[in-house]
């Protein structure tokens, strides 16, 4: 998506060979045209797969997957993070191991919000190690409901999440693929 892209390259800020930092318009503040678009275009790109509800986890999911739901015309759930846990009885839990914060979250859904058979389309800012998106598989699958696909705003291609997610067949759509960091620059797949 070249306006995500062009943001990127403008605005973004490489951190040594492994993270970018899209604070100013993704992460912290946030850009809400930008966010209608990427949501306009994640709808685009699933609008032939009756998706029931987007599903994501807080807190830099939030933005992309409700515009994402409301250009699809159906509710978004957010995974809420704690830290240690009390209550079970009435969630889905999942641990989501943060490789670049080096903490484990524990990611949780009310049974409430997720139901056996919808068809739930999983959106997160990033695409790295894949553990948020695995925690996401774990509750969809615990609450007996379909994962449709999976929508990426960035993706580091040269972390390991793609491929999990490619050997289990989940449809992976990004609309910024990251070949590498190379000097302080960002270098997009082609
Ligand atoms: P994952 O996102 O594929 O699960 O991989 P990883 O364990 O590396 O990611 C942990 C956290 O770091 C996630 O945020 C993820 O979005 C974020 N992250 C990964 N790579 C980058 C990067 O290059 N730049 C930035 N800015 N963030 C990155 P989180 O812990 O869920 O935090 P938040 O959603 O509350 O912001």
């Amino acid at each position: 998506m070249k306006l995500l892209e062009d943001k990127i390259k403008n605005e973004g800020r490489v951190i040594g060979t492994e993270v970018l930092k899209v604070d100013n318009f993704l992460n912290h503040q946030v850009d809400p045209a930008l966010m209608a678009a990427m949501g306009e275009e994640f709808a685009r790109l699933f609008e032939n797969d009756n998706i029931d509800k987007v599903l994501t986890v807080e807190s830099s999911g939030i933005a992309p997957a409700v515009f994402t739901a409301l250009a699809l015309h159906v509710p978004m759930v957010f995974a809420r993070k704690k830290k240690s846990l009390t209550l079970v009885d009435d969630n889905y839990t999942a641990d989501v191991y943060s490789f670049t914060k080096q903490e484990t979250n524990h990611i949780i859904v009310d049974k409430r919000f997720i139901s056996a058979g919808e068809r739930i389309l999983l959106i997160d800012d990033f695409l790295a190690n894949g553990q948020a998106v695995e925690g996401m598989l774990q509750i969809a699958d615990a609450a007996g409901a379909e994962v449709v696909g999976v929508g990426i705003v960035i993706e580091k291609t040269f972390q390991k999440g793609r491929a999990i997610l490619d050997e289990k067949g989940i449809r992976v759509e990004s609309l910024a693929r990251i070949a590498a960091f190379e000097d302080g620059q960002v270098i997009f797949v082609n």
